[in-house]
Formats: structure tokens, C-alpha cells, sequence
């Protein structure tokens, strides 16, 4: 049996000149972890070209969401930035990735931390039942260069906090912070530096992190990722894995593109 499906493109949404989302059927078959990721391409010239995407839809949705950058001479993404409605996509069949909910010790607060596109497998835990049964407040950090970079992401929690079934909870338990680090916005500067200025837990009312209490999800720029890592790390936090869960989880997947 083939290791991708085929699916249909339902949507797709153009929110900057380098930044792009669209929905797609999904297989009924396909199961996946929210939080994961799995290949995604087009048929080239008779051959899948495929690259790692995270779900932003949560399991239970009908359809298949991702958030995509475009690159002008990305040999995947200059293609996909241009599909139709109807249009097939290929999907891998065997999603997989760190950001679950497993790989994390229990906590009281979990720090959702993400650059750009690093947002996306985190649109899909925020919309995961098991998110607000396990922690009593969720924070969801998303740092861009800016400020219509965060249009994905904020258009993401409007739509959890209006929905019908989770929105309540979400509005209770949620904290959405997006900050931007090259034009002036209500919060300004990179995830580290408002990390190690306090000015992160100052604004959310919350002490300085603890590994006691709390627990974090790191996706994004590979520069964020390792200053991050080497943060927690002096601050006692352990990293979990599938074998042994810790105080925070990286994934380090898209670290190559
Ligand atoms: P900055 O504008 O100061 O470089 P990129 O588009 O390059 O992936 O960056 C996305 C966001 O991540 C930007 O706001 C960028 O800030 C920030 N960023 C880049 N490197 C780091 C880092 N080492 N630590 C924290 N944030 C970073």
C-alpha cells in the first residue's frame, strides 16, 4: 500500500506575501496525535516532492489544515503556494513528532512557544479537550518578525473562543501572546529576551518559570530553539521524549528547511 494519500484542496488562504494556509480532505483512515506532523507535497514531474508539515487541525476535525511559508524559489513551496481549490495534495499516512501530550510530566501551566510557522502544531493542541483536562492555564507564545504575520494565529484563537463546545473553556484557561520584534505592537521582542527580562510572566501575572509547575512546547526558528533549550536546561528543566517524559518538549523536524 502507497505510504502517501491523495487529498482534495478545499481552501486556501493567502494572509502575506510569504505566508499561506489550506484545508483538505482527510482520509478516514488517517489518525494522528495532536501536535504531530507528517509529509505533505505535490506530484512533480511524476515523483512526490514532500515536506515535514505540522497539523494545525485537531484530530477530530473532518478536514486536514496547514499553515505553509512560501519561498520564491522553494521547489515544494513555490508550487504549493499557487493550488486551487480541487487540486490534489499528498498527505503521508504516517504522521509523527515530539509536541505531545505524553512526552510532558504533568504541570499546573503549559508555555506554548513558537516563531513564525512554528505556531501551526500548536493550533492543534489549543484545540485538544485533553490540553485543558491536564493544565490549569495555557499560554500560547507566538513571536514574529511582523505584526501581519500574527494574522494566521490570531484569527486561530477567535475561531476556538467562538466555538461551541471548547470556546468557553479556551477563554478561561487561554492566554494568547503574540509579540513582534521590527515594528512597534502591544508586545515587542523576541521570546528569550521576554523569557529572561520577566517581562513574559510580569505581563501574564504569573511567577518566573518553575520546573516544579511548569511545562513547555517549542517549535520555530532553530536559533529560538537552542538559545531556548540552553535556558530551561540551566534552570534544571528536563527534556522529554517518547521514552522518558520531562518538563518540556522541542520538535526539532522543520530544523533543516
Ligand atoms: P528577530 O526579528 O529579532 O530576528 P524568522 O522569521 O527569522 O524565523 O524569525 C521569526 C521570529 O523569531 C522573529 O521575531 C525573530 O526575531 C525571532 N528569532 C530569531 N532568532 C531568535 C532567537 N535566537 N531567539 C528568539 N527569537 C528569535
Amino acid at each position: 500500500m502507497s505510504t502517501l494519500n491523495q487529498e482534495r484542496v478545499t481552501s486556501i488562504r493567502h494572509w502575506t506575501d510569504t505566508l499561506f494556509s489550506f484545508t483538505a480532505t482527510r482520509d478516514p483512515s488517517f489518525r494522528f496525535a495532536n501536535g504531530q506532523f507528517t509529509m505533505v507535497g505535490l506530484n512533480v514531474d511524476g515523483r512526490p516532492l514532500l515536506r515535514a508539515y505540522s497539523i494545525a487541525s485537531a484530530n477530530y476535525e473532518d478536514q486536514l489544515e496547514f499553515f505553509s511559508i512560501k519561498v520564491a524559489e522553494g521547489p515544494l513551496t513555490s508550487r504549493l503556494q499557487c493550488i486551487r481549490e480541487g487540486d490534489i495534495i499528498l498527505v503521508g499516512r504516517k504522521p509523527t513528532g515530539t509536541l505531545i501530550q505524553d512526552n510532558l510530566l504533568p504541570g499546573r501551566r503549559l508555555y506554548l512557544l513558537s516563531t513564525g510557522t512554528g505556531l501551526t502544531p500548536f493550533v492543534s493542541i489549543m484545540k485538544d479537550m485533553e490540553t485543558y483536562e491536564r493544565f490549569e492555564r495555557i499560554v500560547l507564545v507566538h513571536g514574529c518578525r511582523e505584526v501581519a504575520e500574527l494574522a494566521y494565529g490570531e484569527a486561530a484563537v477567535n475561531d476556538l473562543f467562538a466555538n461551541e463546545f471548547l470556546g468557553e473553556t479556551a477563554r478561561e484557561k487561554l492566554t494568547y501572546y503574540p509579540t513582534v520584534t521590527r515594528e512597534p505592537f502591544r508586545n515587542r521582542g523576541r521570546i528569550t529576551d521576554l523569557i529572561m527580562s520577566n517581562t513574559l510572566f510580569d505581563d501574564l501575572g504569573v511567577p518566573p518559570l518553575d520546573a516544579a509547575t511548569d511545562r513547555l512546547m517549542l517549535c520555530g526558528s532553530p536559533a529560538m530553539l537552542t538559545e531556548l533549550r540552553d535556558i530551561l536546561l540551566a534552570q534544571h528543566f528536563v527534556e522529554g521524549n517518547h521514552s522518558e517524559p520531562g518538563h518540556f518538549v522541542i520538535e526539532r523536524a522543520f530544523v533543516e528547511r
